[in-house]
């Protein structure tokens, strides 16, 4: 094990902070069992308290220890997605702290694939809450420099394993009664249904219930962005950010995937919001993305980011 490592999971023990990558984005870590330690991510990241954090297990088994009735479907899930970027939600066991769950009956659980997460989660060998490693409602990082200068003032440990592979969160599922997506993520939908069948996509009100935290505005730019340019004010600096080709009329673009790759375009997303985010341009138009595939993530991402407020 790396000194990097070791020490990073001695800092969790003691109930410490550690920004660390997954395949998805960069989480902002601590031992998930310790309401003190957990306390510290809702202070630094400015998170209210009725959005509940995912729990980050090194294995299955150390997964299924967090559930109080193993759901059926979940050694399917494991065996397909795990590990990597989906997250399970069915009923906690009771040493789960109500402030992880947000006072629900029911805990979040991914085992991630990063490499340096899994060591991380290895060697602390305690369940590990991370959200995404930004402060509420703005980018998710994708890179250890993007926490750097977001949290780096709140955080001691920040763990660098280079850009995230995936690029966007997990998918979130809830497995009971039925299984539910909760949030569209690195998995895709078509995936999950090969695995569990028919899977509910609630409407946007019942989101913010069954996924307590899913506010509309979130993943934001200080810059305002738009999915449909005819709604942006006219004139000023404007920068677009196109999913294959450039387009006129722009001062700058970012083109997400020249290839027309949906992966490619979830793994560069983030990072390309916060390059136009720096120019200090007046507007930012995102042209939407075809709806399949990691293209679900992709645009609940922005159509989140350009959400005008809550719902
Ligand atoms: O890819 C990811 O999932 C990243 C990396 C760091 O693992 N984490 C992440 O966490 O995206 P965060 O905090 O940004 O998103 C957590 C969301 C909550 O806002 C909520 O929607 C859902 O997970 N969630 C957590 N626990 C839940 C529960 N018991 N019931 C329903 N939804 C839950
Ligand atoms: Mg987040």
């Amino acid at each position: 094990m790396s000194d990097a490592i070791h020490t990073a999971a001695e800092a969790l023990r003691r109930g410490e902070l550690v920004a660390f990558p997954t395949e998805t984005v960069y989480g902002l870590g601590a031992h998930a069992l310790d309401v003190d330690a957990v306390t510290k991510i809702f202070e630094a990241k400015g998170r209210p308290r009725f959005d509940p954090l995912i729990v980050h297990v090194p294995s299955v088994d150390a997964a299924r220890a967090l559930f109080a009735a193993p759901p059926a479907a979940l050694d399917r899930l494991a065996e397909e997605f795990w590990p990597g970027p989906l997250t399970v939600v069915a009923k906690k066991v009771d040493a789960v702290p109500d402030l992880v769950t947000a006072g629900h009956d029911t805990v979040a659980v991914r085992v991630p694939a990063h490499p340096m997460a899994k060591a991380l989660l290895e060697a602390v060998a305690l369940p590990v809450a991370a959200p995404s490693a930004n402060p509420f409602g703005a980018v998710s990082p994708t890179r250890a420099e993007h926490v750097v200068a977001q949290l780096g003032d709140r955080v001691s440990i920040v763990l660098d394993g280079g850009p995230c592979d995936v690029g966007v969160e997990s998918t979130i599922v809830a497995l009971e009664p039925t299984p539910t997506l909760l949030r569209p993520g690195g998995i895709a939908l078509e995936s999950l249904e090969r695995v569990l069948g028919r899977v509910t996509l609630p409407d946007a009100a019942e989101y913010t219930t069954a996924s307590p935290g899913r506010l509309s505005k979130h993943y934001a730019t200080a810059t305002p962005l738009y999915l449909d340019p005819a709604e942006a004010p006219e004139g000023g600096r404007r920068g677009l950010l196109a999913f294959e080709a450039p387009a006129d009329g722009y001062e700058v673009v970012e083109v997400l995937s020249p290839a027309g790759d949906l992966a490619e375009a979830a793994q560069r997303l983030f990072a390309a919001m916060r390059r136009l985010d720096a120019l200090d341009l007046d507007v930012i138009v995102a042209e939407p993305v075809p709806e399949t595939g990691l293209g679900r993530a992709i645009m609940d991402r922005l159509r989140r980011a350009a959400a005008k407020r809550g719902p």
